[in-house]
């Protein structure tokens, strides 16, 4: 079966933040919108199918989630990753995010330590600032585009956390961690007692040369590791509210557990339950060919950075829809910076300073259709020409 990535669907007016905040948030909604982190493709036909079959039944109480559902999450974790997780590990909340936020304040204080690797993805800052927690920065360091963990560092502020909050795949770098880089990671929070709290909603994003692997399939580390996992990014269903949160140690389970359901977090979306359910069991050869597509996507992207603007530099993302570009070579500030990308490219991307200090970097989402890629991209090139 072949799809359709190349169709350009008009989501103005669906309510969706991506086009309908445009305006909010951009001053304008005449832009390219390459920012929010989720594709501007239809879902694969098993979600939708799945989802119409649920509309003939007229009845959306409360749910109940079916033997089906963990099935899914629990085949797809060993399928795609060689991780063996068990019904009894899994709690089900409604995003990534909001399980953070527990984690941080059931196994955190006020004024404890918590790492986050920056730049990185804006609501791990809040989850750590935002509940008067101390926030230890293991900034990546880059070199030519690429970014690696300072490993003497994360050594150091271990010793100081309570918790590290990781991004793999990283968003923005596009980092996928590898099984050393994942190895010493693991060693270190375990010397220090750090809880590591692994966001991998990323995880099906992943180009060829590189591999997923889940830190709590690794050694020993499912002891001090709660993984987050879903199909929002990879399956386009965000607004479906509905993600996997996976505690194998007992007693992390049962006090993240018990906070969840305390606020009946766990009562879950008719749809998303659906929606999960075909993802998994049913889009795999959809998923395959929308990787491929993202991936022919990137590198459209990274060689017209390279070779038009080579004074925007721009990493190659290994996993993630999403490229973290480096404008500081244009000698503007933030400023200017957002003058020209709005009002003159007409672009909307994620500013820097939403992922850390970084006024002068933005990021770019490249899931949409590649004419629209192209066109965006022609535009930005055409503005800073012209000066
Ligand atoms: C790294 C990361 N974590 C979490 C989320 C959002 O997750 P959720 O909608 O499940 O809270 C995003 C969305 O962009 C993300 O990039």
């Amino acid at each position: 079966m072949s799809y359709n990535f190349d169709r350009v669907i008009d989501r103005k007016g669906s309510g969706c933040f991506k086009y309908d905040a445009l305006k909010m948030l951009f001053g304008r909604d005449d832009l390219y919108s390459l920012w929010v982190a989720d594709m501007d493709f239809a879902v694969s036909p098993q979600i939708q199918a799945a989802l119409a079959q649920r509309t003939e039944h007229p009845v959306f109480g409360y749910n109940l989630r079916l033997d089906r559902y963990y099935e899914a999450a629990i085949y797809w974790a060993a399928h795609r990753y060689n991780w063996d997780i068990c019904r009894e590990w899994i709690i089900s909340c409604p995003g990534i995010v909001p399980a953070i936020n527990l984690a941080v304040l059931t196994f955190t204080h006020p004024g404890d330590g918590i790492i986050i690797q920056s730049p990185v993805y804006g609501p791990f800052h809040h989850a750590v600032m935002g509940h008067g927690r101390k926030l230890l920065d293991n900034r990546l360091i880059e070199l030519d585009g690429h970014y690696r963990i300072d490993f003497d560092d994360l050594e150091r502020k271990a010793s100081q956390a309570k918790m590290l909050i990781l991004c793999n795949p990283h968003n923005p770098v596009g980092r996928v961690f590898t099984e050393e880089e994942l190895r010493a990671i693991g060693e270190i929070c375990m010397r220090y007692n750090v809880l590591i709290f692994s966001d991998e909603i990323h995880a099906d994003l992943v180009y060829s040369e590189y591999r997923h692997v889940p830190i709590s399939s690794l050694d020993n580390f499912s002891e001090i590791t709660i993984t987050g996992f879903s199909p929002a990014k990879s399956f386009n269903v965000a607004g479906l509210s509905t993600s996997v949160i996976v505690a194998p140690e007992k007693k992390l389970f049962e006090q993240l557990n018990s906070f969840n359901e305390k606020l009946h977090l766990f009562t879950g979306n008719s749809f998303g339950i659906k929606a999960l359910e075909a993802a998994y069991l049913e889009s795999e050869a959809w998923l395959e060919a929308l990787v491929k597509y993202l991936e022919e996507n990137r590198d459209f992207v990274y060689r017209y950075f390279r070779e038009q603007m080579p004074e925007i530099r721009i990493n190659n993302p290994e996993g993630t829809y999403l490229a973290w570009l480096d404008f500081s070579a244009l000698g503007m500030n933030a400023e200017a910076l957002n003058d020209l990308l709005v009002n003159k490219a007409k672009l909307a991307l994620d500013p820097g300073m939403k992922y850390g200090d970084y006024p002068v970097f933005q990021r770019l989402n490249f899931a949409c259709a590649r004419s629209i890629l192209r066109d965006a991209l022609d535009s930005l090139f055409n503005s800073i020409k012209q000066g």
